[in-house]
């Protein structure tokens, strides 16, 4: 066996762990994988391929689950980094839930869609001015600040439009969370926020309660990404309360909310056993209502901004495979038709994906794959070890699940590939919501 990390073989190569599978996803009688009742080939046909589908009932579905867990005394932001269209906009509105936004566009996108600007909360290291000025001139809900320019910079523009806007301050709490560990004494060496060590946040607070343009709602931390427990927002959340409490004793004010931001882990693969809404809804109020408790204060309005939790388990990307090249003795090379310009977490991040032959079964030995997309590039790696059935070949369609959040909203033009489609599917309807890129498109920024 070559080096590397995979797993043995699953014992059926033709299950789909429904884990991993957006929740309408089953193999209909002829073997042929569907989503909300229409077969993968069906919508290869239509569509094209490579594609994302994204499972809408799904979506709105774990969306509600995320409301329901944390109830009307908190708040719920859907974090639009994950993946944003206008139609995410209108299932999010239409389902309760909140949105953050960290740009411009982003902005514009969930504005245009119809999401009333105060359920949407703007955040970002550096927002331009005319980014400041549409926020507070449209009537964003709270901007979260995240520098001591930026404090000025917010009063500053919301005075000058006659407007005081409510802000929250993100703070570095020297946490750090991936998957099941945390480091509880990180160090502060990053872009976001305003660190709690050497009472940085505190002189942060003590500003911005001092100007006329601000009114200051809250304390924000965000600790990582992919977490499985809560442990790290234990001490996140012992530290922020901590904080709350020094403004208290300081200023007379007890600050009303405490966002403790996103990062709720999704399984990628069999061996990732992510927590439900409501487990993890209910330990984070026990935390922040047992830390406010300790330490003499109400307990405040809870927020936390799920985006892959949310969007990434909804949907799939469709590929046809291209090329098969066994190299003896190592693994076979499955060439598809997209890759790292359509999911470049692999090799940002050496994420793991599971990946499945989807448009018929098979009974062929599992063979030891790497699936790998069409770019000139060698770390163009899509899945990097995965089981395959021996006899996969040209023509055969492939998809990888879980690729809802940070594969579209990432994607790029590497080598003037065309970014691929979204296409929302829902009781046997698919439709468009994000439309293939053409080459006109290509030439039509280029302006020669
Ligand atoms: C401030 C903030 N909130 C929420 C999120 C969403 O994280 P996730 O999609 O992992 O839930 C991020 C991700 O980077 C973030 O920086």
């Amino acid at each position: 066996m070559p080096e590397g990390h995979y797993a043995a073989p699953p014992a059926d190569l033709n299950a789909l762990d429904e884990k991993v599978w957006a929740r309408t996803v089953s193999r209909d009688t002829d073997g042929v994988v569907q989503v909300g009742g229409i077969p993968v080939t069906r919508l290869a046909e239509e569509f094209g391929t490579p594609a994302y589908f994204v499972d809408e009932t799904d979506f709105r579905a774990r969306c509600r689950a995320w409301a329901d867990a944390f109830g009307k005394d908190a708040d719920v932001f859907y974090a639009g980094k994950a993946f944003l269209s206008r139609a995410v906009v209108r299932w999010l509105k239409e389902e309760g839930l909140n949105l953050d936004v960290c740009s411009g566009g982003e902005l514009t996108t969930a504005l245009d869609a119809g999401m009333p600007a105060e359920r949407i909360a703007f955040h970002g290291n550096n927002k331009s001015a005319e980014e400041i000025e549409r926020a507070v001139r449209t009537g964003v809900g709270r901007i979260v600040l995240d520098s001591f320019q930026e404090i000025v910079r917010v009063a500053h523009i919301a005075q000058s439009l006659g407007k005081r806007q409510k802000v929250q301050i993100r703070v570095t709490v020297g946490v750090e969370a991936h998957t099941h560990e945390f480091i509880a004494t990180a160090h502060e060496d990053q872009k976001f926020g305003i660190a709690l060590a050497g009472g940085e946040a505190a002189e942060a607070v003590r500003r911005a309660l001092k100007l006329d343009g601000l009114e200051l709602i809250g304390i924000h931390s965000h600790i990582g990404s992919q977490i499985f427990d809560t442990s790290g927002f234990e001490v996140a959340a012992h530290r922020v309360v901590g904080l709350l409490k020094e403004v208290r004793d300081e200023h007379g004010v007890e600050l009303p909310e405490i966002d403790l931001g996103g990062g709720l882990g999704i399984a990628y693969t069999s061996d990732d056993d992510p927590r439900e809404p409501h487990e993890i809804a209910k330990a984070l109020n026990e935390i922040v209502t047992r830390e406010c408790e300790a330490a003499g204060l109400r307990t405040p309005r809870i927020s936390v901004e799920p985006g892959r939790a949310i969007v990434g388990p909804t949907a799939f990307t469709l590929y046809e495979v291209g090329t098969v090249k066994p190299l003896a003795g190592l693994r076979t090379y499955v060439s598809v038709d997209g890759g790292m310009s359509d999911n470049i977490r692999t090799a940002l991040y050496d994420a793991e994906y599971s990946v499945a032959l989807v448009s018929r079964t098979s009974d062929a030995e599992p063979m030891l794959s790497r699936v790998v997309g069409k770019h000139c590039e060698s770390g163009d790696i899509v899945v990097k070890d995965a089981f395959l059935p021996a006899d996969i070949a040209p023509g055969d369609l492939i998809a990888v699940p879980a690729t809802g959040a940070y594969c579209r909203s990432m994607a790029s033009n590497y080598n003037h590939v065309l970014r691929p489609p979204v296409v929302a599917v829902r009781d046997g309807e698919a439709r468009v919501i994000v439309r293939r890129e053409t080459e006109e498109d290509l030439l039509r920024l280029d302006v020669g």
